[in-house]
């Protein structure tokens, strides 16, 4: 079918149709359908609240803008490239629906203003949802942990064994850059919950709107003070897409942690059969498909934060086609991190179990209570370089006499020094190393403890 665009009279020819396709956003803007309906009617209540329309023609105008959310809800509103966007898909079938009042609804209004106030809706809600995924998460984080919290594993600095940490300690790290994801979703939160609408195409309309009128049906905080601004500004988008990007970031470590302790050098963790797959040769495979599928994703959506940041950078005011780009990496964006949210909530939930004999042999065999020792002496008067340099001596002999700390001999320990005691063992034991790091936000028990309490209560405000 080949329709009469709307600008048609303008115009002495038809479009191209590879240039029309070109041109097209119908294929992706549609997402957008129910908040250009949203927003459509709040213009037409404006429009008849002002007195810029009749009341009877806004009932006629808003029962045919939910004869189309209806229609497009049961699979019989498809528009095709023909529409061109969706903000012409919608005026159309509105006009074949309610007949020519329908041509009354873009007054005061330009598809610049509409799309900036769609865009803003449909973001709008996707933060909360995204906010509500990181509760979930939160929540599944902190289960494991208060299961934990005894459970020992060794803590790394450059990926060699340093500390033993509380299992509980490690994940509630998560926790808290799942914490600043959401409090930073709240915040940019604000920066979009801004109404464009009535910024027309640049420079605001001749009729007499009433912009806090659609700003406050919309449920929007404020309007933009000004109309270039509204009409071009994608501020809030980056900004998403930046808040999006640093999920991503913690998303991928914890991936990639994941990824470490499934493997049989590590061996913490194993994964569970409804998380995990096989290979097509290696009959032996089990792959964390999962995590890498996370990690792998996380760079898409901080690609799409350097799309729009390029976008932007050189376009003079106000509204400019290149602004139609902002949409696909955007969806994506809000796709890629929803489903590797979701992913990851699951994974933890039912798709990895901790290998506590495992996890305990690994912290026994190290040299990780090395600082311990140092401190011991510390304790004891000796100035801790000094200690320190003992312990490292210490260490040393031990490698090459293949012994761990624990296997040194009272006598031994004295000859070192002789501030050594039999309570050497018991302050070396990696559950009293782990427990003696009490300071604030450390790894020792009563901290933990104390930090799961503190976690929930956030959880639930
Ligand atoms: N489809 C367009 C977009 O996504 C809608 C706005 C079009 N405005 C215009 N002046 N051509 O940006």
């Amino acid at each position: 079918m080949t329709e009469k665009k709307t600008w048609s009279q303008r115009f002495e020819s038809a479009l191209n149709p590879a240039i029309a396709r070109f041109n097209a956003s119908i294929a992706f803007d549609i997402e957008l359908i129910d908040h250009d309906l949203t927003g459509s009617i709040a213009h037409a209540q404006m429009l008849g609240h002002t007195g810029i329309i009749p009341h009877t023609e806004v009932e006629q105008l808003v029962a045919g803008l939910e004869k189309i959310r209806q229609e497009y809800h049961q699979g019989e509103f498809n528009p095709g490239i023909e529409a061109e966007d969706i903000h012409f898909a919608v005026e159309h079938r509105l006009v074949e629906i309610v007949g020519d009042v329908g041509k009354k609804l873009h007054t005061a209004r330009s598809r610049n203003d509409q799309v900036g106030t769609d865009t803003r809706l449909y973001l709008r809600e996707q933060i909360q949802q995204i906010r509500q995924q990181l509760k979930d998460l939160q929540t599944v984080l902190l289960d494991i942990a208060e299961n934990n919290l005894e459970t020992l594993i060794p803590g790394y600095t450059h990926l060699q064994r340093a500390q033993p940490l509380s299992l509980a300690h490690h994940l509630l790290a998560y926790f808290h850059m799942s914490q600043r994801d959401w409090e930073r979703l709240g915040d940019v939160s604000r920066r979009v919950n801004i109404s464009p609408l009535g910024s027309g195409a640049l420079a605001g309309t001749t009729f007499p709107i009433d912009r806090h009128y659609t700003a406050k049906l919309l449920e929007f905080d404020d309007v933009y003070a000004n109309s270039l601004d509204g009409v071009s500004d994608r501020d809030f988008a980056i900004e998403f897409l930046c808040a999006a990007s640093l999920i991503m970031v913690h998303l991928s470590r914890l991936s990639e942690e994941i990824i470490l302790w499934a493997s049989e050098e590590f061996g913490f963790v194993t994964l569970k059969d409804s998380c995990a797959t096989g290979s097509s040769i290696m009959p032996q495979k089990k792959n964390p498909d999962v995590p890498e599928l996370v990690r792998g994703k996380t760079g898409r959506v901080f690609g799409h934060l350097q799309a729009m940041l390029v976008i932007m950078k050189g376009l003079p005011l106000a509204y400019n086609k290149d602004l139609q780009e902002d949409k696909e990496g955007l969806f994506d964006g809000v796709n890629t991190v929803k489903s590797c949210l979701q992913a990851m909530t699951i994974l933890l939930q039912e798709g990895l179990e901790f290998r506590p004999q495992r996890l305990a042999a690994a912290v026994a065999a190290d040299f990780s209570n090395a600082t311990d020792v140092a401190d011991y002496l510390a304790a004891r008067g000796v100035p801790f370089r000094e200690a320190y340099n003992l312990v490292g001596k210490v260490v040393k002999t031990s490698i090459a006499a293949g012994k761990l700390l624990k296997d040194l001999t009272l006598s031994e320990w004295q000859q070192l020094h002789p501030a050594f005691a039999e309570d050497i063992y018991e302050a070396i034991s990696p559950h009293q190393v782990v427990s003696a790091r009490n300071s604030y936000g450390g790894t020792g028990f009563t901290q933990v403890r104390q930090a799961i309490i503190d976690a929930r209560k956030q959880v639930s405000t």
